[in-house]
């Protein structure tokens, strides 16, 4: 039985991955810090898949308690990198925190793995390494130009990304998959895990549900005077489900398939890229109208200005990884939203 180290398992794709990966046999070890996320992430894993997964409690951060992990653990097959800060907002607050977490911690983990013949990594990275691309490449492939970032978040994720290739390039015993993830919403069917905001949410989904379930007065949609069909912004959501099968399937190649022949930009010698997507771009009013519809929940709602730094529009072309990885985003929307509100009311206690 292959061993997966899974940083970050705790937290919202994490979970979601950890439960996938147990699912197709694999063996997990999660360290997080838990310092967005709990124990009790680990109690609905367990009843998803009745299993509970090995976890240390440990910050990436610290080299000595992650050590101790990979010796406990050894052999460990592969890691996936989730653990990372990623608000936004916050990286513009504070950008040495930001700094030193998301790079310290994957400067950590590389050097881990390199001493324990650790020889494969998934790292989560993002289509903010993107900005907004021009016209003519939207959809948008692994070979749009990757543009500076508009925050310390975004510019983590692109630090972290030559991080990879530079490693890689030296250490011909490593292989590493980045994935750039669109915008991952929804929860497990089974609502037993999913998104779980820190305070007031910043992203929409979690602000949607909150708004149904009462928490929050009314939402506010930053903007319909953009140059899109409604005037509200376009983002390529992705079931997390899909997100996280699309993992197990980004390890399995690397486990089970030799390294390609040949690399074509942006891929570089044992490192490949994949944007993880539908491939279908979704206004901010499509998605409210759609909750609305398929819920039948009242959300108020009021449009104001613009939130400054966001995106006009976005979406993925998928064909990459929908070919190399044999693997297609297709959860159909309204299911996804449906389960995004059966984890909010299991949270809530709505019935
Ligand atoms: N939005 C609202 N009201 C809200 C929250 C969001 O109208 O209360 C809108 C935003 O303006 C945007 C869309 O909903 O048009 C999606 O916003 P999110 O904050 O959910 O997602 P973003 O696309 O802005 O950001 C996400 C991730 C980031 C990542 C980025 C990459 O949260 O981590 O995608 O583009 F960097």
């Amino acid at each position: 039985m292959k061993r997966i180290l899974v940083t970050g398992g705790a937290g919202y794709i994490g979970s979601h991955t950890v439960v996938c990966l147990q699912e197709s046999g694999y063996d997990v070890v999660v360290v997080d810090n838990l310092s967005n996320s709990n124990r009790e992430v680990l109690d609905g894993i367990e009843a998803i898949t009745g299993c509970r997964p090995a976890f240390e409690q440990a910050d990436c951060l610290d080299q000595t308690a992650l050590r101790e992990v990979f010796r406990k653990y050894a052999p460990i097959d592969a890691v996936i990198h989730f653990a990372a800060s990623k608000a936004v907002g916050e990286s513009v607050e504070k950008p040495l925190l930001y700094y030193r977490n998301n790079i310290g911690s994957l400067l950590n983990v590389l050097d881990l793995m390199r001493e324990a013949g650790t020889g494969h990594i998934v790292f989560s990275s993002s289509c903010t390494v993107y900005g907004q691309p021009d016209a003519d490449h939207l959809p948008v492939d692994e070979t749009a130009p990757i543009q500076k970032a508009l925050s310390p978040y975004g510019h983590t994720k692109q630090v972290n990304e030559d991080i990879l290739y530079a490693a890689a390039k030296a250490d011909k015993s490593l292989r590493a998959t980045i994935l750039r993830y669109f915008n991952p919403i929804g929860a497990h069917p089974s609502g037993k895990i999913g998104e779980l905001p820190n305070g007031v949410p910043n992203n929409l989904l979690p602000f949607v549900m909150q708004t149904a379930a009462g928490l929050r007065e009314k939402l506010r949609v930053f903007g319909d005077d953009y140059n899109t069909p409604d005037g509200s912004c376009i983002r390529d959501y992705i079931y997390v489900m899909d997100l996280a099968r699309a993992h197990v399937k980004a390890v399995e190649r690397m486990l089970t398939t030799p390294a390609p022949a040949e690399y074509s930009y942006p891929d570089a010698e044992r490192v490949e890229v994949f944007n993880l997507g539908t491939g279908r771009g979704l206004s901010v009013l499509e998605i409210v109208r759609t909750f609305i519809e398929v819920t039948g929940q009242h959300i108020p709602y009021e449009i104001t200005s613009r939130r400054e730094g966001d995106i006009e529009q976005v979406w993925a072309s998928p064909e990459k990884a929908n070919r190399v990885l044999g693997w297609r985003a297709d959860t159909p929307v309204e299911d996804i939203l449906l389960s995004a509100w059966n984890w909010e009311k299991h949270l809530r206690g709505i019935r």
